[in-house]
């Protein structure tokens, strides 16, 4: 820990004359603010031996390497497939060039902050160190005033603009404290809409679905696990095993010691032993009766609860679907962020997924790119949580390993969240895939359109964008080009496990997602990436949906907390969806009447909720297979998936509606409602063996 006190007076002894605030001749403005929200008010200048912290943000240019970075590991044709990075080689290659450290390091020293006091963080990102207000007015040709907050009463140090010498301009991204004063909170909180976790419970679905779940539980509990008769009514893990010719694990399967299959879980998803219980007793002959995952607890998050009114209905569905794949291999649920968090509904940030992240990977928790440094302040939780029963530890950064796969059935909308913070995220995505982790997110329960919001934002009460509401809007995370996202797909009735899928449709989805079809569409903020190039372009060329379109991506603004304006992306053309975004999902998998136990009672879920975690235990258990013969896990899919679709099985019924269309068709080839379609295990096995 840092003395303070010493600094002081060290600092004390380094104030040299006032600072002028007209900079010299190669001095150049670096950030200037153009307009002061009313809700800060400019006070006194701050007095000189005031100390503060400072951070210098290094500019970060080969962050663009990225893409190529990754898909030299994940592509299969290149030579370099699965040969992962260490997280060491991640933070290597991404760090500030030894020309920028040492340039921007020297003209601190040549400034009088002398090299002890300068701090490099971990992820080599940054400098900081302490100032006095003197030191920092001089360093930056300019002046420090501080500035109140109306609304906490709270006062941080500021400036209109700063300068710095040109010849370090191009080494440094920005400057803090500067000219960042932290976004209004009313601009936030707008931002903070109703986001419906991606999820049913059980008990409201059984609701709605009566008399036929009654029938249906007689029918399906009532007849052997394997039985695949009620396959259209229910499906269990039999049906699941059917329909992708997942072979059944045997009891004398290995269970390889860095395998164990990851799950997300938040808002208040805990599950209940006694509906795992059920579950194995009744749907699986060979999962132990007492099964239950390895606790992987994140910032105060708990794993299970003994009140049956209590029992999450996702977390039930995704091991109740998982289990049966991976078995016995074991699975680790990442339960993330305390009580208090997960319970408050309104707040989004436990779909912004940085703190799952740091705990991921340290180097996360300072990470800086597209302006942010580390954890929003606003978007996400900061701990410790100082609400009573908050999380009193410290914010956990690289406290956990990384799973090889990791499910997650939850997300937001793309135009819920700022630019950059969806995009520093998705280059996290970047990094751990890069590590050889497989991310896959759920492409969302609405079709082409999104949750609804109740509180009537941007996107209304449609769930669709644009000043006429009637602009598709794409699922997030699952539009970073980083992950795969998944879409799903039913067995309708009278129909068998044996004859092909369908997009999934269902409009008594109702209260969780109304007329819930497969979520699928065109990202607003990513481009169409180069591993999924080739498909799209068939897509449009042979399949063009008919919509008018726009083709245009929102751009970083830098500083601006801004959300992806699709109403002005689409300008006057009215178009409907985005024509260069990158498109989801990726691939699909069964997604409704899923049997499940949830609080003492059976019932049918679903959702891509149920898809993801169906596809993820899939790759899961292929991983498992290329450990055990001494290869490494996949890492990063898409590459491998696109190039090799004749491994998935291909959806060419149903489509996606929303906005008041039809949304989109599933036909041959990629579709933006299955993607490339659903596993088929045995060829995706043979597939993914064969690659080194
Ligand atoms: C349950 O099984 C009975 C007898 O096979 C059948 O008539 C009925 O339609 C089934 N119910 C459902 C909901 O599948
Ligand atoms: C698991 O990974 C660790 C390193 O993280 C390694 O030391 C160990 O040998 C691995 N175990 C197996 C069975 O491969
Ligand atoms: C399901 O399993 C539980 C035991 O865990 C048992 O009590 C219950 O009767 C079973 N239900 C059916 C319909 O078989
Ligand atoms: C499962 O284990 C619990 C105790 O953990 C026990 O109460 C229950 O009877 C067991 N169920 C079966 C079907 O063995
Ligand atoms: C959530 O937002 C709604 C509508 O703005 C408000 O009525 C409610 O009090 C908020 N709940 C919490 C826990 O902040
Ligand atoms: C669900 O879709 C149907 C058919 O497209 C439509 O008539 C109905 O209004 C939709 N319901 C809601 C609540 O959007
Ligand atoms: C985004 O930036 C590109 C080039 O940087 C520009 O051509 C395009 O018009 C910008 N789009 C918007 C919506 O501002
Ligand atoms: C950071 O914000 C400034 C404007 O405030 C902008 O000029 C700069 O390009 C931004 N940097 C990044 C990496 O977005
Ligand atoms: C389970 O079903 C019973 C009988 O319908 C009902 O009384 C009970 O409330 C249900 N439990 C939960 C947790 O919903
Ligand atoms: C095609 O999908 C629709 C739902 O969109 C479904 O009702 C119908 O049964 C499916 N037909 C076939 C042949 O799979």
């Amino acid at each position: 820990m840092k003395d303070i006190t010493t600094l002081l007076s060290l600092a004390a002894l380094l104030v040299v004359a006032g600072a002028s605030a007209i900079p010299p001749p190669h001095y150049e403005v670096h950030e200037k603010r153009e307009t002061l929200h009313p809700r800060w008010t400019k006070r006194d200048r701050v007095e000189s031996h005031k100390l503060f912290p400072m951070r210098i943000g290094l500019t970060q240019t080969n962050l663009n390497m990225g893409y190529e970075h990754l898909m030299d590991v994940s592509n299969p044709t290149s030579p370099n497939f699965g040969k992962h990075w260490t997280s060491d080689e991640v933070i290597a290659a991404f760090r500030p060039s030894r020309e920028t450290e040492d340039a921007v390091r020297t003209w601190l020293i040549e400034n009088g902050i002398p090299s002890t006091r300068i701090t490099h963080s971990d992820n080599k990102g940054w400098f900081a160190f302490y100032a006095t207000a003197a030191d920092a007015e001089r360093l930056l040709r300019t002046e420090f005033h501080e500035y109140e907050d109306a609304e906490t009463g709270g006062v941080i140090p500021g400036c209109d603009a700063y300068h710095l010498p040109q010849h370090v301009r191009r080494h440094i991204d920005y400057v803090s404290p500067g000219i960042k004063l932290l976004a209004p909170v009313e601009s936030r909180r707008s931002l903070q809409r109703e986001v419906v976790r991606d999820e049913e419970s059980g008990l409201e679905k059984r609701n709605a679905h009566g008399l036929l779940q009654t029938q249906a539980e007689a029918n399906c509990t009532g007849s052997a696990p394997d039985d695949l008769s009620t396959c259209d009514v229910a499906i269990t893990p039999a049906c699941v095993a059917a329909l992708y010719q997942i072979p059944p694990a045997t009891t004398t399967t290995t269970k390889h010691a860095n395998n164990s299959m990851g799950i997300f879980e938040s808002e208040l998803q805990f599950y209940y032993q006694k509906d795992l219980n059920s579950f194995f007793t009744n749907f699986t002959r060979n999962i132990k009766n007492g099964t239950h995952p390895v606790p992987a607890n994140i910032d105060g998050g708990m794993q299970k609860v003994d009140d049956p009114y209590e029992a999450g209905g996702e977390v039930n569905l995704d091991l109740m679907l998982a289990y049966p794949i991976v078995y016995p291999q074991t699975i680790t649920l990442y339960n993330v962020d305390d009580f208090i968090v997960q319970a408050n509904q309104n707040d989004t940030y436990t779909f912004g997924f940085n703190t799952f992240l740091d705990a991921l990977d340290g180097s996360y928790c300072s990470f800086s790119a597209y302006n942010e440094t580390g954890n929003d302040p606003y978007l996400d939780q900061a701990y410790p949580d100082p609400l009573i029963g908050g999380w009193t530890g410290q914010l956990m950064c690289g406290t956990f390993k990384p799973t090889n796969v990791i499910s997650l059935s939850y997300g937001g909308q793309e135009s819920d969240l700022p630019i950059s913070y969806q995009k520093r995220q998705c280059l996290e995505y970047m990094k751990l895939g890069l590590q050889g982790v497989s991310f896959l997110f759920a492409s969302g329960d609405s079709g082409v359109s999104n949750y609804p919001s109740s509180a009537g934002g941007i996107d209304g009460p449609t769930g669709c964008l644009g000043p006429n509401l009637n602009i598709f809007n794409p699922t997030w995370p699952g539009t970073c080009p980083y992950v795969t996202s998944v879409g799903a797909t039913k067995v309708y009735p009278g129909f068998t496990v044996n004859d092909p899928e369908s997009a999934v449709y269902d409009p008594a989805g109702f209260p969780y997602s109304v007329n819930y079809s497969s979520g699928g569409g065109f990202s607003n903020i990513y481009p169409i990436p180069s591993y999924q190039a080739a498909a799209v372009g068939v897509y449009f060329e042979s399949h063009d949906p008919g919509y008018p379109f726009y083709s245009a991506l929102s751009n970083d603004t830098g500083d601006i907390k801004l959300l992806p304006d699709v109403g002005a992306l689409a300008g006057g053309s009215g178009g409907i969806y985005n024509r260069i975004g990158r498109g989801i999902p990726d691939v699909s998998a069964n997604g409704d009447n899923i049997a499940v136990y949830g609080g003492g009672n059976f019932s049918l879920s679903g959702g891509t909720s149920a898809s993801t975690p169906i596809f993820s235990a899939v790759i899961n258990r292929i991983n498992e297979e290329r450990l055990i013969a001494g290869k490494g896990p996949i890492g990063f899919l898409n590459p491998s998936l696109y190039a090799n679709p004749g491994m998935l099985n291909d959806i060419v019924n149903g489509s996606n509606p929303g906005c008041n269309t039809i949304g989109f068709s599933a036909v041959p080839g990629w579709d933006p409602v299955t993607g490339l379609g659903t596993p088929n295990f045995p060829k995706m096995l043979e597939y993914y063996m064969g690659l080194p």
